[in-house]
């Protein structure tokens, strides 16, 4: 079998970069282990910037989700039990979207089956040859498939990292985790509420009118079975409470639940021969900020525009210059809003989100990063 590209992983790295190739008559394979319905019930974040929404909507990708979006004007930071709103669009004239990142991989599955190019699921064994040939199993069939050049979007726990050699490694893992929860429950408040709290961080959500998302500062070892429905409503009233006004979070049946750590990690170079990273398998960001899912498709917009120009080489030069910014920002943002035991640095805290609040430079500076920068097309 041959093709231009073999793309490794059906997630939103590997679906757009199958989109943009083929609008541009670059055919391509697209490998999933998984099947289509696993893909698209896997409940990730759900932050678009408007740079990754005008992309969708320029590629032919943003119909449902023009139409199913909720869009966001600002957020709040909610501190000393007290809110304050960051008014992103004022500040920086973007706003962001809230479309869950399942909803998001079931347009661009079904986008890519319309175009009746090849994407296999349940795909197994894979292994990566750098100099341009991967191999697999399908339908208990073993595949060898050529390809001018290998896009390696297999996320974070794929294969084709492995195969860089002797890449630098960077990588710091925060001592706490977040458990997620999915609860059938109208969102307490339009926009997305950051909450620092003394029991630790707190995160309010949103996927529809009638599903709230939320998220609980936890330890890194504990397990769900230490988190049952009453305690995490009781923390998420507790962390999310206001001295000033009666808000009340309304809770409902929990419908999906999960406990991930967070980590920054990086590698350099995000390409070796014909093989490309992108997305998660390149590097992963704290969920604080929101960037996983746009990162990627950064990486693949780029890609796509390295291989239209002949200026492959350039690729991962272009992709880490964003990545740091992205990593620096989710780390800065994660570091400042997470409970954390030393006293002097709760301080240190409090004091950059009063600054962030009341001086216009800092939280223009904080939005401008929040919303994302343009996207290299
Ligand atoms: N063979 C085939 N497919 C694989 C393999 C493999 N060996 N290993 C992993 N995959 C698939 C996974 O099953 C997954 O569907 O690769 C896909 C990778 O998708 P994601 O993990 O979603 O990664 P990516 O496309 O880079 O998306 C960026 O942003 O919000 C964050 O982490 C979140 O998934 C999100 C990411
Ligand atoms: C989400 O809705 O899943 C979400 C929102 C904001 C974040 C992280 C996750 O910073």
């Amino acid at each position: 079998m041959r093709t231009q590209v073999g793309i490794i992983g059906a997630g939103p790295a590997g679906l757009v970069l199958a989109h943009l190739l083929h609008l541009r008559g670059v055919d391509s394979v697209v490998l999933e282990r998984h099947t289509r319905a696993h893909i698209e019930s896997r409940i990730r974040a759900g932050v678009l910037e408007q740079g990754t929404v005008e992309l969708l909507c320029d590629i032919g990708l943003g119909e449902r989700l023009m139409g199913e979006r909720m869009v966001h004007s600002g957020l709040e930071l909610l501190f000393d039990g007290v809110g304050h709103r960051v008014p992103l669009k004022e500040l920086t004239g973007y706003q962001v979207t809230i479309y869950g990142q399942h909803e998001l991989v079931k347009d661009l599955v079904a986008a890519r089956l319309a175009t009746g190019r090849p994407l296999l699921f349940g795909v197994s064994d894979v292994t990566v040859d750098p100099a341009g040939t991967i191999r697999f199993v399908h339908d208990g069939k073993p595949v060898e498939l050529e390809c001018d050049l290998i896009a390696g979007c297999d996320g974070f726990h794929g294969v084709s990292r492995s195969v860089i050699p002797k890449p630098v490694v960077f990588e710091h893992v925060y001592p706490y985790a977040w458990l997620g929860v999915l609860a059938e429950a109208p969102p307490s408040s339009e926009e997305l509420i950051y909450a620092h709290h003394a029991a630790g961080f707190a995160l309010h959500s949103m996927r529809s009118p009638q599903l709230t998302r939320l998220y609980l500062q936890v330890d890194p070892d504990d397990s769900l079975e230490s988190w049952p429905a009453a305690r995490i409503w009781e923390q998420l009233r507790l962390r999310l409470s206001r001295v000033d006004t009666d808000w009340r979070l309304a809770d409902g049946p929990i419908i999906e639940q999960s406990i991930t750590g967070l980590r920054s990690f990086v590698v350099d170079p995000m390409q070796h021969d014909r093989l490309f990273l992108a997305g998660d398998a390149a590097h992963i960001v704290p969920a604080t900020g929101a960037k996983g899912l746009n990162l990627a498709i950064a990486d693949v917009v780029a890609l796509d525009a390295c291989h239209a120009s002949g200026r492959l080489a350039s690729y991962s030069d272009i992709c880490l210059r964003r990545v740091w910014r992205v990593q620096h920002f989710s780390w800065w943002m994660t570091s400042m809003l997470h409970r954390v035991p030393d006293p002097f640095a709760a301080h240190l805290q409090l004091s950059q989100l009063r600054y962030l609040t009341s001086s216009t430079a800092a939280a223009t500076s904080f939005a401008e990063n929040y919303v994302g920068l343009p996207l290299n097309r």
